[in-house]
């Protein structure tokens, strides 16, 4: 199988920033409690002019225009996310037709809550095996202020909005990104209502229970995936977990022997955007020059579903 490598990204987030402070006028916590058990400092929301599909158009615009390819040129689209507008049309199809995608190409979306963008761009990979055109587009997107339950304090201090893209490029002399995908299915520790209520649907975990399992994930991930690409520690440039809290980062690391300075974390800023959070920490890292050609990249995710993966990520 021919693998892919990175070519471009992006990103896209509301110009709104709520602090810590912010959400302490509203119910009752305060940053001191928030910093100290999730690193979260700030997080983006949407406000009017913020749309699903104006979040997801930049990110992806921003990551075409850093591949230096045109939309012609993409094979396929997949969009990974939790919040999309409808059900359908599927938020992939509205970006196809936002940004003159060809029409002849698989767009869809894709659930996998947290770990979305990795099962996206394992499915890419096998996409674009058998597309005539080589490059894909893979978005990460939500917009979780939407879905937040301000009644329940343990949840609603975490989550933001925001978008991060990449373009992918499909060749016969890359190796494959080495996937690692799973899940098993849990309705109860992290859940977000669909039609079934027939009204808002809002988000409920059991945010230590899915602490503990986070911490079993990412290690076991970071060794599945170095076994299967043949790959040590010190051969990977930079670790991207997904941004759900600071301490399972930091407790990841110190498990799997990782020096802190191979990660990079940008949950401050952002607060938790689930599927968009990896290809966030992808594009600031790309932008500040931290990564590119020829680095190499090990990326983890984790979430509801339950659901885990981890591949590994080079820059072509
Ligand atoms: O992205 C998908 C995957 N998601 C995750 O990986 C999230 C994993 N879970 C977590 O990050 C953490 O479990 C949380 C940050 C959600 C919660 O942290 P915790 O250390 O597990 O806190 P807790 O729920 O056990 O609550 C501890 C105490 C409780 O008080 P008592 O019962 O000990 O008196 C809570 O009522 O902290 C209280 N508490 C708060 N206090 C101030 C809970 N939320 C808050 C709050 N402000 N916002």
């Amino acid at each position: 199988m021919n693998g892919i490598k990175i070519c471009g990204t992006g990103r896209g987030v509301p110009d709104t920033i709520v602090s810590n402070q912010d959400i302490a006028a509203r119910v009752d916590t305060n940053d001191a409690w928030i910093v100290s058990r999730t690193g979260i400092r700030n997080r983006r929301h949407s406000t009017e002019g913020d749309t699903f599909l104006s979040l997801t158009a930049a990110a992806a615009r921003q990551a075409l225009e850093s591949a230096g390819i045109t939309p012609g040129e993409v094979g396929a689209c997949i969009v990974a996310t939790l919040s999309p507008d409808t059900l359908v049309p599927s938020a992939a199809c509205l970006l196809q037709r936002e940004l003159g995608l060809p029409e002849d190409i698989p767009c869809f979306d894709l659930n996998a809550a947290c770990t979305g963008f990795l099962f996206a761009l394992h499915t890419m990979e096998c996409l674009l095996n058998a597309a005539p055109r080589k490059y894909g587009l893979v978005v990460g997107a939500e917009q979780l202020s939407r879905l937040i339950n301000w009644e329940d304090r343990g949840t609603c201090i975490l989550f933001g909005d925001g978008a991060g893209a990449a373009v992918v490029e499909c060749r016969a002399e890359f190796p494959s990104i080495s996937a690692v995908v799973g899940c098993h299915g849990n309705d109860t520790l992290l859940h977000v209502p669909g039609a079934e209520t027939g009204g808002r649907s809002l988000i409920s975990m059991e945010g230590t229970k899915v602490f503990k399992f986070a911490v079993e994930a990412v290690p076991w991930c970071i060794g599945q995936v170095l076994e299967k690409a043949g790959k040590t520690i010190d051969e990977i440039d930079f670790f991207v977990l997904h941004q759900a809290n600071a301490r399972i980062i930091d407790l990841a690391l110190r498990r799997c022997r990782i020096p802190p300075e191979k990660c990079y974390q940008n949950i401050g800023e952002y607060g938790n955007t689930s599927a968009a959070s990896i290809p966030l920490v992808l594009s600031e890292l790309h932008e500040q020059g931290k990564i590119g050609p020829g680095s190499c990249v090990l990326a983890v995710g984790f979430g509801g579903g339950l659901t885990w993966g981890g591949c590994l990520i080079e820059f072509a």
